[in-house]
Formats: structure tokens, C-alpha cells, sequence
């Protein structure tokens, strides 16, 4: 008998048909629709599919696990072998149980390939619907396991996607295509999430945009390999898979043992990209999955890289930390350099000793500095490295991932260390919690400088997967020992950005890039799936390091505000003048950072591409802070209106420009009554008429408050 199973979530809904001795079909997501019985039992009555002519004759249903052994052909969301048997399995043995509202797990076997599995699939309260599969061998071979992908059909009218790309300092950049091939196939190789390819996805109706349209997300839960796929049905609809990708042999299961998937978090919006990266953002912030920030709020940064690079300077040190104190900076991060050895990117990695050439006393006197100066201090790890000119490696080359006979080729200069070998798993840890014991620190900079290649283990087998599973150990057992100590993932920048290293972190170094240019690009590719106080967004020099751009001072501090904000210059440069400046940004942020941390997060669609406008509500909509940066030279003479469609239309508001005035001139011989003092609106004027701006130079940014009491 077909019957419909719904799982419903705040807002959404998911509808699955189930269809006896098969997987069930998704055949509606989106607002929720609270059927009737009726209505129900009509759809079931008229369910049945035409079979074409010269096919198979069964109906062929879109099932959320289609199979190569059902005849899903290149929908295919297994594959895997017992030697030459057993590759085409098609768990026929389904039982189903609902264990609340939203959640479901679907039991199925396969007596034939000794094959177990279970699907699990929960709509929750955020409307992200999370899904993972477990497979578990039961019969007395190992079983070789290929592919393992978690599918989710969307309907016809789904015909444009945003895919993510990138590189280093140019993490998060999106592109935008009509769904017009008959497969999109993307794979993750590297060993880490990657910037190349995260595993990130939009799909959506026709033209949809930040402020409208319909569209689906996808976030794989993972950081390593991975690998996706966006078919178009021969229906029209279209089918997303996600899954781990694994290299040959890796995911080889012995008798009795089970596999699980990384998570799939995925989310329907009929509000536009905004409305899903509100579900996203509040799912982080309230689910308690993952990593909970452990202070009553995020401290503003300044870390030493661009100040010093590897040139440690106790003195210099000292002055770096009054000097932050003074502007009101909050948490002081000594970034690499700090280590026996390493005095350049070639030598050292591996030896956690504190150098004793550059810190004779060890870190203490430079942690009293900091914590006297009302600070707390944060250091720098890279724990999964090593040099080949380091003690570790010489005493023990055999711990790097490698396959023997081959050269394993070097990466900035260093090797991957095989975390899954106990011994260099134990060595690494001890290392860290010595430190730890040893000194007060309050928060690890993690970083992870390279890709993996030839990724063998001491038996020659792949390590991707043990090494991703023993990182993410390695930083929980971190947790559970020191529990106010905090963690950023970073990887030469963004490149491990995703919810699984999320579940054990508490902040993301974004970017390499400090240039508000390429900045304002990339934290808006990040902020659909992870909300503003995740991303780590430092102020930079006046010319950036990573392009060599100018830009004033006003468009870097105002580029890094909507984030956790920190400082990555030498600030012993400053002149007075711009300390000064400084000072009364950082003042205005502490102003703000409630509200920038906790809000709800907006984009508003704009026609010049290159203006960005974005901002943040407060939950009563008494309070937002917007910003309009001009990042490409104006496309019009005359600028736009602010339009704000997502405050109280029955509230007035106050409408401040924060820029310190003398940035406002910019274009024009006239100026608007928005760069001349407080405006009063209502939130039905600002939201249908707008507010005029100004007209802006290119590399500019304003910063706006809107205020209702
Ligand atoms: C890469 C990181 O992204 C930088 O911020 C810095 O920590 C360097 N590594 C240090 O080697």
C-alpha cells in the first residue's frame, strides 16, 4: 500500500511517498502545506507513473536512494563490491520509524550482498532537513565500498544554481549558471574542504536573488574528500547528490563493520537567498550542534602574521600589545614563528617546543604583558604538519602520509603527518597539552597549509578519511580537557570552512586577504551558509599584502565590521591620527556587536555589480545596521534609493550615517540629507520609497544605524 510519510519543520515540509519493496519518493519540499487525509489519499490515488515505451517496464520512481540494481543507471547512489560479487545491490527489506514529527530512519537490507542499511533523515526546527546513511557489511567478507551518495530530488522549475569556487585569497567566489547539462558533476580530491570546490550548492527558480525566488542549499558536513551531482530527470526535475568521495580502496569494511556518512544539511526558502541563509544561520547559532562560543562575547583580535611573519621580536611584542590594549583590542594571537626552529615556512613544523632563542623565558612574560593589558592570548598550530628540516621528522619520517618508493611531494615545504598513527597522534597531543598546561591560552589558531597527495598510510592504504576522523578527535579531546579553550579553523585561509570541523571550532580564518576589494566578494559568497560572528575579518595595511591595493582606512575597518573583527598589521605604523580613527571604529563596533553577532543577516539586491549592500535586524526590528559599499566605480551618474523591505513598516525609525564625516564628500557638488545628520522615517517610507544615497567612489563604504524606540 503507497502511503505518504510527512516530516515538517518550522516553516517546511517534506512529503516522501512510500512505495511498497521501494525506497520512498520525495515528492514535494517546500512551504508547508498541511494536507488534508483527503487531500492526501487523492494524491496516492492518482500516483501511479506511465511507464514509457522501450524501457524497463516497472514504474521507474525518483527514490532517495536510486540503484544502479533498480536500473537507476547514472542516478546511481551506491556503488561498492565484494570482490567481483555483490555490486549491484537492491535492499529490498524496507522498514520504516517515525520517531517524532520531523524525523525518520528507513531500515533496508540486502540478504543477497549482506548488506545492511539505514537512511536517516530529520526536518528540524530551523528547517534544515539533515540526512545521513549508514551502511554496515553482515556477512563474514569485507566489503569494498565506492560511492555512497545522499540524494534529494527537487521539482521541475528548479533551473539555476550557484556553485562555489576559489583559491587562496579568493575564497568563496560563486558562479551562476542555468541548469542546462544533463549532469553537473564536482569532486573534492584535496584532502580538506577545499576552495577549490567546497561542498557548498544553491539550486533555485528562475532568477531567484537575495530578497526572491525559491531555492534549495546543500551543505555536506565534511573535511575531506567529497564529491556532488545535479542531474536533470528525464522529468524535468532535477537530483542533488552528496556524498564523501573516496580513493580506491579506502572505505573497505570487514566483517560487522559500518560506515556513516557525512551529514547533508540542506534548507528550502521561498524568501530568497536570505531567507535560507537566515535558516542556516539560526540552525548554527541555536541547534547546539555545533562548537558553542565560550565567552560572553567574541573579543576582537589582532594577530601577529602580516605584523611580523616569522621575525619574533619579544620587544616588539610588547609594544604590539600595549599598543592593541590602548586601541581596545581584546585577544592577542601570536600567529607562526613562535617554535624551535622556525625562523622561515621550511624548517620547524612538528617541533611544539617554544623557541628559547626567541623567547628565552618561554611565553610567560609575553602572556603576563598580554593578560596585564586586559587581553588573552591565542597561538598558533599548524598540528597535522611537519618539515622535513624538523627534529619529529628526522626521528620519525615514517609518520607522514606517503606511499612507499615514491617521493611524496612537498607542499609549502612540509608533509602531512598521518594523525591516525597512534604513536604520532599521541606525540602531537602531548605536545599540545604540555603547552596548554604550561600556559594560559585561551584559543588555538589551527591552521592546515596544504593538500594531500598520495595520502598512504603505514599499510600503503588511503588515509583521507582516518585522517579527517582523527583531526576532528584531536581537536574534541582538546575541548573536553581545557573547556574554555576556543578553536579557529584555518587553512591558508578558508579552506576548511564546512559544518563538520564547525562541530569542534569556534570561529573560521576566511581569507588570507585583508584587501576590502576582494573581501567584500568573498565574505558574501561565506555568508549564505555561516553567519558574520563565524568569520574571522581583520583590518589590514593600507596596502594590502596579498595584492598590493590601496584603500583607505575607512573602507578596511568598515569591510571587517560585520564579522568577528580583528587587527592584522603592524599597528606600531599607525600615525596618531589614524590610531584615533581606529579607536572610535572599535568603539562603534562594541556599539554594534550584539546586534552585528546576534541579528538576523540581509543582502539586498542591488543593480550595479559593484555595489554590495548588506546589514543586520535586530529580532524586534528596533535596530539594524546596514552598509552600502561601493567596491567597482558607480554604473550611474545619479545613485540609487535604500530600500529596506525587511524592517517594521508601523515603526519610525532614526537613520544615522556612522562614517566619520570627512569620507563623505565623495562625487558630488550637492550633497543628500543622509551624509547631513539624522533622518526620521518611517519603516513603510524606507522600506517603498527609500532613502537616497549619496553618490559614492569607488573603494568606498557607509555604514548606516537605523534605530527605533
Ligand atoms: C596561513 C594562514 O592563513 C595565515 O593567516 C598564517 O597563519 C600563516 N599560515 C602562517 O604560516
Amino acid at each position: 500500500m503507497k502511503k505518504l510519510i510527512k516530516l515538517t519543520g518550522n516553516k517546511t515540509e517534506l512529503i516522501l511517498l512510500v512505495i511498497p519493496s521501494k525506497f520512498p519518493e520525495i515528492i514535494y519540499w517546500g512551504k508547508k502545506l498541511s494536507l488534508t487525509s483527503t487531500e492526501e489519499a487523492q494524491f496516492i490515488e492518482y500516483s501511479e507513473l506511465p511507464v514509457p515505451q522501450a524501457f524497463l517496464d516497472d514504474e521507474q520512481y525518483l527514490t532517495i536512494f536510486p540503484l544502479l540494481g533498480n536500473g537507476a543507471f547514472q542516478l546511481n547512489a551506491f556503488s561498492g563490491s565484494r570482490g567481483q560479487q555483490s555490486w549491484a545491490p537492491q535492499f529490498r527489506q524496507l522498514t520504516y520509524r517515525e520517531a517524532s514529527s520531523g524525523s525518520l530512519e528507513i531500515d533496508a537490507r540486502d540478504e543477497i550482498a549482506g548488506l545492511q542499511l539505514t537512511i536517516k533523515l530529520e526536518l528540524n526546527n530551523w528547517d534544515i532537513l539533515e540526512q545521513e546513511i549508514t551502511l554496515t557489511n553482515i556477512v563474514n567478507d569485507s566489503y569494498q565500498l565506492n560511492e555512497l551518495f545522499i540524494s534529494l530530488a527537487l521539482p521541475a522549475k528548479v533551473n539555476e544554481m550557484i556553485q562555489f569556487h576559489g583559491r587562496w585569497i579568493h575564497e568563496f567566489q560563486q558562479q551562476r549558471s542555468l541548469i542546462n547539462q544533463p549532469c553537473y558533476l564536482v569532486e573534492n580530491l584535496k584532502g580538506r574542504t577545499s576552495n577549490d570546490n567546497p561542498p557548498l550548492l544553491i539550486c533555485g527558480s528562475n532568477g531567484f536573488s537575495h530578497q526572491a525566488g525559491e531555492v534549495y542549499a546543500f551543505h555536506l558536513g565534511w573535511s575531506g574528500n567529497h564529491a556532488y551531482k545535479l542531474s536533470m530527470v528525464s522529468d524535468g526535475r532535477k537530483l542533488v547528490q552528496f556524498g564523501e568521495k573516496f580513493l580506491p580502496g579506502e572505505m573497505t569494511l570487514s566483517s560487522g563493520a559500518t560506515y556513516t556518512s557525512p551529514k547533508l544539511y540542506a534548507t528550502y526558502s521561498d524568501g530568497g537567498l536570505n531567507q535560507l541563509s537566515h535558516n542556516f544561520h539560526a540552525f548554527i547559532r541555536e541547534s547546539g550542534r555545533f562548537a558553542k562560543h565560550k565567552r560572553s562575547y567574541r573579543p576582537i583580535h589582532i594577530n601577529t602574521w602580516e605584523a611580523m611573519y616569522f621575525e619574533h621580536n619579544q620587544e616588539m611584542l610588547f609594544k604590539l600589545v600595549y599598543k592593541a590594549a590602548s586601541l581596545g583590542i581584546e585577544r592577542f594571537v601570536l600567529d607562526d614563528g613562535w617554535f624551535n626552529g622556525r625562523n622561515h615556512e621550511r624548517a620547524g613544523l612538528g617541533d611544539w617546543f617554544v623557541d628559547k632563542n626567541k623567547y628565552p623565558n618561554g611565553l610567560t612574560p609575553l602572556i603576563e604583558q598580554v593578560k596585564k593589558s586586559g587581553m588573552e592570548l591565542g597561538l598558533w598550530f599548524e598540528p597535522e604538519m611537519v618539515n622535513p628540516d624538523s627534529e619529529l621528522f628526522r626521528k620519525h619520517p615514517d609518520w607522514v602520509l606517503h606511499l612507499a618508493g615514491y617521493q611524496q611531494p612537498l607542499g609549502r615545504y612540509q608533509y602531512v603527518l598521518n594523525l591516525a598513527h597512534p604513536e604520532a597522534y599521541s606525540y602531537i597531543k602531548t605536545c599540545m597539552v604540555d603547552l596548554l598546561n604550561q600556559y594560559d591560552i585561551a584559543y588555538i589558531k589551527w591552521d592546515m597549509n596544504r593538500d594531500l597527495v598520495q595520502p598512504g598510510n603505514s599499510l600503503g592504504y588511503s588515509g583521507v578519511h582516518d585522517q579527517v576522523l582523527a583531526t576532528y578527535r584531536l581537536m574534541d579531546e582538546l575541548n573536553q580537557l581545557f573547556p574554555r579553550l576556543e578553536i579557529e579553523s584555518c587553512a591558508s585561509g578558508g579552506a576548511r570552512v564546512d559544518l563538520g570541523i564547525l562541530r569542534y571550532t569556534n570561529r573560521v580564518w576566511t581569507s588570507d586577504c585583508n584587501d576590502p576589494v576582494e573581501r567584500q566578494s568573498i565574505q558574501e559568497g561565506f555568508s549564505y551558509f555561516f553567519p558574520p560572528e563565524l568569520m574571522g575579518s581583520h583590518f589590514g595595511p593600507e596596502q594590502a599584502h596579498t595584492t598590493n591595493r590601496l584603500n583607505t582606512l575607512e573602507y578596511r575597518i568598515l569591510t571587517a565590521f560585520f564579522a568577528n573583527l580583528g587587527f592584522e598589521q603592524n599597528l606600531l605604523e599607525l600615525t596618531a591620527y589614524e590610531c584615533t580613527q581606529l579607536k572610535t571604529y572599535i568603539d562603534l563596533y562594541k556599539k554594534y556587536r550584539s546586534l552585528i553577532h546576534r541579528g538576523d543577516f540581509i543582502w539586498l539586491d542591488t543593480l550595479d555589480p559593484g555595489q554590495k549592500i548588506y546589514g543586520v535586524i535586530s529580532a524586534d526590528k528596533t535596530q539594524a545596521l546596514f552598509a552600502v559599499a561601493q567596491n567597482g566605480f558607480p554604473v550611474n551618474q545619479v545613485s540609487s534609493k535604500l530600500m529596506i523591505p525587511y524592517l517594521d513598516e508601523s515603526k519610525n525609525y532614526r537613520v544615522k550615517l556612522l562614517n566619520s564625516q570627512e569620507n563623505t564628500g565623495y562625487l558630488m557638488k550637492k550633497s543628500v540629507p543622509l551624509c547631513n545628520g539624522e533622518l526620521l522615517l518611517s519603516g513603510k517610507v524606507i522600506a517603498n520609497l527609500g532613502i537616497q544615497l549619496p553618490i559614492m567612489h569607488p573603494q568606498s563604504i557607509l555604514l548606516i544605524a537605523f534605530t527605533s524606540n
